[in-house]
């Protein structure tokens, strides 16, 4: 009886003990991601400052030599898996462990260099004028820009990833607007998954439905690809048709060639890699750059002029060579990217003991956190006028001592693979829809808001009056 009364007691107290240790945890975890952020970008004047997360060490590294050389050191390539595991991507090579990502940077990367891009820049042209004409057949009027341009890059991710190309695809805009649902809620359930505190232990979150969800999310967006690939591959062979040669290094064609030196996870982990990290990032970055030239005529009209004198005529061949000559539409999307980094923070783990400032030692296995939404809108670095959208900023001569200021795409080993690719497709995405369309917007700059989340979103929608020119 007294064994009984005893052990009650106990449970009680312990429950009570786990509840308040419960709640204690939940209120050092941010709720919301935005906010989060907000409270580093209020302590970004200072160079450097550290907090124990966990059992961890973070460093928030606000200085942009020290972002420097956090980024460019060999001893910090690892990606800490704490925050990591948050894109529900852990196997593919943006968030993978240094030994994986070493091997698959050298497998892929030259899907994605010079001559891949030279290659692909007439299938973007085409797949951007697909776009001009959706817009054409919706008619005008006020619309959210997103909508086109998100669409838009998934079909040239599908075609030069993955050798889909729209008219291999039946239904095929039925088929992108799956992919683009597939993936949207995949993000919205990733970031649920940061503010639901019972989600953030991952012994626990692969029990849940949320984990079933996503999973299920991932496998059916696979099983579209794998069909669409399938199916072009077995129409190829019945028509015996000729396939370019760049087509072998193309990234699927490259992932099938290395698939036994993966595991099935880090397989199917690339896949949604390339799609997540090349859809939302060109597709947000490209509606944020419209939505600015809509809230500034002057400078979409002396954009427009320079495509005209480079493009005459809507038909003319658009190159590599001739993109490289609209240097007023490139400083146009380099300010956009400034204001609305798509990734708008990154963070780096020490692989060994790391002397990050002369006599100070980070610890291996701390995490380095860097906030490049803030860094690009700092006064101290970039004016008194940094949250003004002014292309003039990165003229030669206004540039050059602020280089290391600026990292949309970062820097270093581990940068963004696809930041030629993605310049690329950015800038003839411009290139249509200023060539065939006037903007303007009743959105004010310094009234629109941004949300972190996985990406930089607006909060709300990217609505622009659209009027086709001539
Ligand atoms: C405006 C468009 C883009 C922006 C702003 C952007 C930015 C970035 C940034 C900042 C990183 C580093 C992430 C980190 O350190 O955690 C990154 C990595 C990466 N990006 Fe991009 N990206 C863009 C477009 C693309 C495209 C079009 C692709 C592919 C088609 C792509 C594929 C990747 C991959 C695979 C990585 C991981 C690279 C590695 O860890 O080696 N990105 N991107």
């Amino acid at each position: 009886m007294n064994f009984i009364v005893v052990s009650s007691v106990l449970v009680a107290i312990c429950s009570v003990l786990v509840a308040i240790l419960m709640r204690k945890i939940k209120n050092w975890i941010p709720q919301d991601l935005d906010k989060f952020f907000q409270s580093v970008d209020r302590l970004s004047s200072k160079k450097l400052f550290k907090v124990k997360f966990l059992y961890k060490d973070m460093y928030f590294v606000n200085d942009p030599n020290l972002i420097h050389k956090v980024l460019t050191s060999d001893e910090c390539l690892e990606k800490p898996q704490m925050i990591y595991k948050f894109f529900g991507l852990s196997d593919g090579f943006l968030c993978c462990k240094f030994n994986q990502w070493k091997r698959d940077r050298k497998n892929f990367s030259c899907s994605f260099n010079n001559v891949m891009v030279n290659a692909f820049t007439s299938i973007f042209c085409e797949i951007a004028d697909r776009m001009v004409e959706k817009i054409k057949e919706v008619g005008c009027g006020q619309k959210d820009i997103i909508y086109f341009t998100e669409r838009c890059t998934i079909s040239m991710i599908l075609a030069s990833s993955f050798n889909i190309f729209p008219n291999d695809v039946e239904n095929n805009e039925e088929r992108i607007n799956e992919v683009a649902t597939a993936v949207k809620i995949q993000s919205t359930l990733l970031c649920e998954r940061f503010r639901k505190f019972h989600l953030f232990f991952d012994a626990l979150f692969r029990h849940t439905n949320h984990y079933r969800k996503i999973t299920n999310l991932k496998n059916y967006l696979l099983e579209i690809l794998f069909k669409e690939v399938d199916r072009k591959n077995r129409r190829i062979e019945a028509n015996n048709e000729k396939v370019p040669n760049f087509v072998g290094n193309i990234f699927f064609n490259k992932l099938l060639f290395h698939k036994n030196e993966m595991t099935l996870n880090q397989f199917k982990d690339s896949i949604t890699t390339v799609i997540g990290a090349g859809f939302e990032t060109t597709g947000t970055a490209s509606a944020h750059c419209i939505l600015f030239l809509a809230m500034h005529p002057e400078i979409q009209e002396k954009a427009y002029q320079e495509i005209l004198s480079i493009y005459p005529s809507n038909d003319d061949e658009i190159t590599l060579e001739s993109l490289t000559k609209l240097e007023y539409i490139e400083r146009v999307m380099k300010e956009s990217l400034r204001l609305g980094p798509t990734v708008h923070s990154i963070a780096r783990e020490a692989m060994r003991d790391f002397e990050l400032i002369p006599n100070k030692i980070a610890k291996k296995g701390s995490i380095f956190c860097i906030n490049i939404y803030g860094l690009h809108r700092r006064k101290d670095l970039w004016g008194d006028d940094a949250e003004l959208f002014n292309p003039d900023r990165f003229l030669p001569e206004n540039f050059e001592d602020k280089q290391k200021y600026f990292l949309p795409f970062s820097v270093g080993r581990r940068n963004c693979i696809g930041y030629r690719y993605a310049y690329t497709s950015f800038k003839i995405m411009m290139i249509k829809l200023l060539r065939n369309f006037k903007f303007t917007t009743n959105l004010k700059l310094n009234e629109i808001k941004f949300n972190r989340q996985i990406a930089l979103k607006l909060t709300g929608e990217h609505l622009v009056m659209i009027e086709q020119r001539n």
